[in-house]
């Protein structure tokens, strides 16, 4: 009697250990959307004769423009995000951070402000070393300072980078760091590079228990490349490691695999749909990085496609599980609407990274499905309702070399 006393009041205990063992700031309920500067603009500071390149306050309202005006707000981008290179190389006598007198001539209060006046959200940069990986600043010895200046600009969202710091460091760094911005009263996304460096740069196993209880996303893995190639590199990562991740990620806690690629003129249009497709699959964040006029009208018309968005704005945020198949990837992801309570609509997403046309024959009744009464499968790319499918069928398919295909299947 004792022993089962003591084991309900242990389990009793676990249980509100386990409640508290994750970040509640009630922010990313779902993967942030956005943009980002760095992947195209990188530091951005060569101006002169270089206005195209340049990371300064016209660039960050005219993508806040481009939001509010272009239907990207509606279909929920949300984050403009200022990467590193934004300051000026010294803080001030105070101590407290400056922004870059020249490209930010009215400072970051006023884009915070001009973003919020569109009802978008601002995101910036540091680094938890005592410079950025640019070696601008870093927030090492002014942790607190530091919470409390992004805290008073009005920032939404914060990107912690790992740079130039030990494995100790990072351990401790990103977790008195988290502190501090909770205790600014300002709710902050706070995205962690962490992981990425625990792993890469020094070469241990991240402790992802320990980061999703400190982070509402973090970095897994290298910056994007403006590639092809660099892109296969992170959708292979994701699936090789899915069994590492997927446990700890949930609305409020995203594994991050770094900025599209769209509007810099480097994708097919079937890999621009496999990039898009493979990150709302995996309910990524999703954070644009190029001159928003350079996206063209086909990458435009897919980011706003909202049934493709949809898929990665999923309130149950679950991780698509991938299945290697006949040299392809199958990836599998039960979402909301669900029918009754138990029977989730699924979708799949049909990946060839290879260049040669892949023939197989789907059996989706293999993967989860278990509504007896049968599903409608809509293709997501083009909207149409395909047809209806039972349990029991099996559906004959060609992927194309460099292709995605993917449907989603509602319960009927
Ligand atoms: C323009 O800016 C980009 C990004 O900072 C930089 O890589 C490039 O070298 C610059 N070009 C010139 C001509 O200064
Ligand atoms: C601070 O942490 C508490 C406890 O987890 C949480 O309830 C609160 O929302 C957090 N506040 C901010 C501003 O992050
Ligand atoms: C159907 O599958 C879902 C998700 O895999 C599961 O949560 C649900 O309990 C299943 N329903 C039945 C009736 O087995
Ligand atoms: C699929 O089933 C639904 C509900 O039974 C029906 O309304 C619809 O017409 C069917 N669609 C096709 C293409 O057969």
């Amino acid at each position: 009697m004792f022993c089962f006393r003591r084991a309900i009041l242990t389990l009793f205990f676990m249980f509100l250990l386990y409640e508290v063992d994750l970040l509640e700031n009630g922010l990313a309920r779902t993967p942030p959307m956005g943009w980002m500067s760095w992947g195209y603009y990188m530091c951005g500071i060569k101006c002169e004769g270089n206005e195209s390149k340049c990371l300064n306050e016209d660039l960050v309202l005219s993508v806040a423009d481009t939001f509010y005006d272009e239907g990207y707000q509606e279909a929920g981008y949300e984050y403009i995000i200022v990467d590193d290179c934004w300051s000026e190389k010294a803080r001030d006598r105070n101590g407290k951070l400056v922004a870059d007198r020249k490209r930010f001539p009215r400072g970051m209060k006023f884009l915070a402000d001009y973003i919020h006046s569109k009802g978008l959200k601002f995101g910036m940069y540091t680094n938890i070393a005592e410079v950025t990986c640019m070696r601008y600043p870093g927030s090492k010895n002014y942790l607190s300072l530091d919470a409390q200046t992004f805290a008073e600009w009005g920032v939404d969202y914060l990107k912690v980078d790992g740079c130039y710091v030990t494995e100790e460091f990072l351990n401790v760094g990103y977790i008195r760091l988290g502190k501090y911005l909770n205790e600014t009263k300002r709710p902050m996304v706070y995205s962690c590079s962490w992981p990425y460096y625990i792993e890469f740069i020094h070469r241990k196993k991240p402790d992802y228990a320990l980061i999703a209880k400190y982070c509402n996303m973090w970095r897994n893995y290298h910056d994007v490349q403006t590639s092809w190639e660099a892109m296969i590199g992170i959708v292979e990562h994701y699936r090789s490691s899915y069994g590492e991740m997927a446990p700890y990620h949930h609305p409020g806690q995203w594994n991050d695999p770094d900025m599209l690629i769209f509007g810099t003129g480097v994708l097919t249009r079937s890999q621009s749909r496999i990039q898009l497709a493979v990150y709302v699959m995996l309910s990524a964040p999703i954070l644009i990085s190029c001159d928003m006029n350079k996206i063209t009208a086909y990458e435009k018309q897919l980011l706003l496609n909202l049934d493709l968005i949809a898929v990665g704005q999923d309130p149950l945020g679950i991780m698509a599980k991938p299945y290697k198949f006949h040299g392809l990837v199958l990836w599998v992801k039960p979402h909301l609407p669900k029918k009754g309570d138990s029977y989730p609509t699924f979708s799949f997403a049909l990946v060839n990274l290879d260049i040669e046309d892949v023939r197989l024959d789907l059996k989706p009744g293999l993967y989860g499905l278990n509504s007896t009464d049968g599903y409608s499968m809509m293709d997501v790319f083009s909207g149409h309702h395909i047809k209806n499918i039972t349990l029991h069928d099996t559906i004959s398919l060609i992927v194309p070399g460099h292709d995605v295909l993917m449907y989603t299947m509602y319960p009927l």
